[in-house]
């Protein structure tokens, strides 16, 4: 007896693991069964006839793997409403900045919130995301910028135990600059207090640092980095988002696992990150968003890079819950492939959090996080901008929701 049986769906198994170059396979098995047992996906064939408790009728469906989101800052308090309208306006992200705006406008309204506002908040932000077909996410912290709140956003990730979806931690105490202290204050206290701390209690499986000139330079950002590395965590780059600034070269050189944004990589950054195997994690909705540049997609392409998707979820750059949304934006904005985007929301997001092992692909043994679709074509998720494709979501080999009229 198994517990939940997909028939006849057409399956998007995305089996042939990281996807990169011109030709992505997403491996779509037409007419095609999934046995889901004990949380896991125990078989993906043509008409299994295990006897099963729920029967789902897939026919004329897409069903695919859930969406992993690899950026997000989805912990934080408050909102960012009266930026957005300067932006409107026409003020910069960085002009923003200047008016004491940005980061540092959030970092005071998260730094008031109690453990238990923040765990309402990444609530209300997460069910959100779920309902459009998110079944694990990163979540960086960063919103501290001292000692206590940064523990405590990492406290209230690690804390989160929720069936509907999964979170990957990661620490961004380097996000920006605290108002309080000198540069070289701050990061000594990154280096000898905010690391050791979140290393020994394995708080985050991974290190983020905004390395942006302006911001952390790269040389400051290698120190945190390294620091990092020593104490066994994955990093990842917040790299030449706004300017080149050397951030794609240095997660080629340090083998971060990716580097995110990436604006303007140098052609040296490109190599390097070739080289050491870095997934470029692609996040269309904030630069659409910011009206910047875009992307070198088509050198990713060429070289073989590995894209991944995020939303970097966030209430400055990116106020976007939506999967779907971001895979469209790749495509209609960042002239993605529809294979790339897929793939990148998928089986290359679980690639870029290391998880690969366990989600990202509908393939035996992996866990069963699995969606329906409303739609017959997997390129319709792109097509149809800004609307929720997600009839059924499957988390953990658990129906989380089912939609009548999507
Ligand atoms: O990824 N680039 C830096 N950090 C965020 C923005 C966060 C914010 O504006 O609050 C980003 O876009
Ligand atoms: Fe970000």
């Amino acid at each position: 007896m198994i517990d939940i049986l997909i028939k006849r769906g057409q399956v998007v198994t995305l089996y042939e693991g990281l996807a990169s170059g011109n030709d992505i396979n997403l491996g779509i098995q037409d007419n095609c069964d999934i046995a889901i047992k004990e949380g896991r996906i125990l078989k993906v064939a043509q008409n299994i006839t295990e006897e099963s408790e729920t029967v789902i009728e897939a026919d004329g469906h897409v069903v695919m793997p859930g969406f992993i989101d690899t950026h997000t800052h989805a912990l934080f308090g408050g909102n960012r409403v009266d930026e957005f309208e300067m932006k409107i306006e026409g003020l910069s992200y960085e002009d923003i900045m200047r008016r004491g705006g940005g980061i540092l406008n959030t970092v005071e309204k998260t730094r008031s919130l109690t453990e238990e506002e923040m765990n309402d908040e990444l609530m209300k932000n997460l069910r959100k995301m779920s309902n459009t077909g998110t079944t694990t996410l990163e979540v960086k912290s960063g919103y501290g910028l001292d000692l206590k709140t940064e523990l405590s956003m990492l406290k209230v990730m690690n804390d989160f135990q929720e069936n509907f979806i999964d979170i990957v931690p990661t620490y961004m105490g380097a996000h920006e600059f605290p108002k309080e202290k000198s540069r070289d204050e701050y990061i000594d206290e990154i280096l000898n207090k905010h690391l050791p701390e979140v290393a020994k209690h394995r708080m985050a499986e991974f290190c983020d640092v905004f390395c942006e000139d302006g911001v952390y330079q790269r040389e400051e950002a290698r120190r945190i980095l390294n620091k990092a590395k020593e104490l066994d965590m994955g990093l990842k780059v917040h790299a030449d988002e706004l300017r080149e600034s050397g951030g794609s070269e240095l997660a080629g050189e340090l083998g971060a696992i990716s580097a995110e944004h990436l604006i303007y990589p140098s052609k040296k950054g490109l190599e390097l990150m070739k080289k050491s195997g870095v997934i470029a994690v692609m996040l269309p909705a904030t630069s659409f968003i910011l009206s910047s540049d875009k992307p070198p997609v088509k050198e990713f392409r060429g070289k073989g890079i590995p894209m991944a998707l995020g939303s970097d979820f966030n209430p400055g750059s990116a106020p976007v819950l939506s999967m779907p949304f971001v895979v469209g934006l790749a495509c209609y904005h960042y002239k993605m492939s529809v294979e790339e985007a897929i793939a990148g929301s998928t089986i290359n997001a679980a690639y870029a959090l290391n998880k690969a092992d366990k989600i990202g692909s509908i393939e035996k043994g992996k866990m069963a996080d699995i969606l329906l679709l409303d739609y017959k074509d997997i390129r319709e998720v792109p097509y149809w901008l800004g609307s929720n494709p997600v009839k059924t979501c499957i988390k953990g080999g658990r129906i989380c929701f089912e939609r009548e009229n999507c």
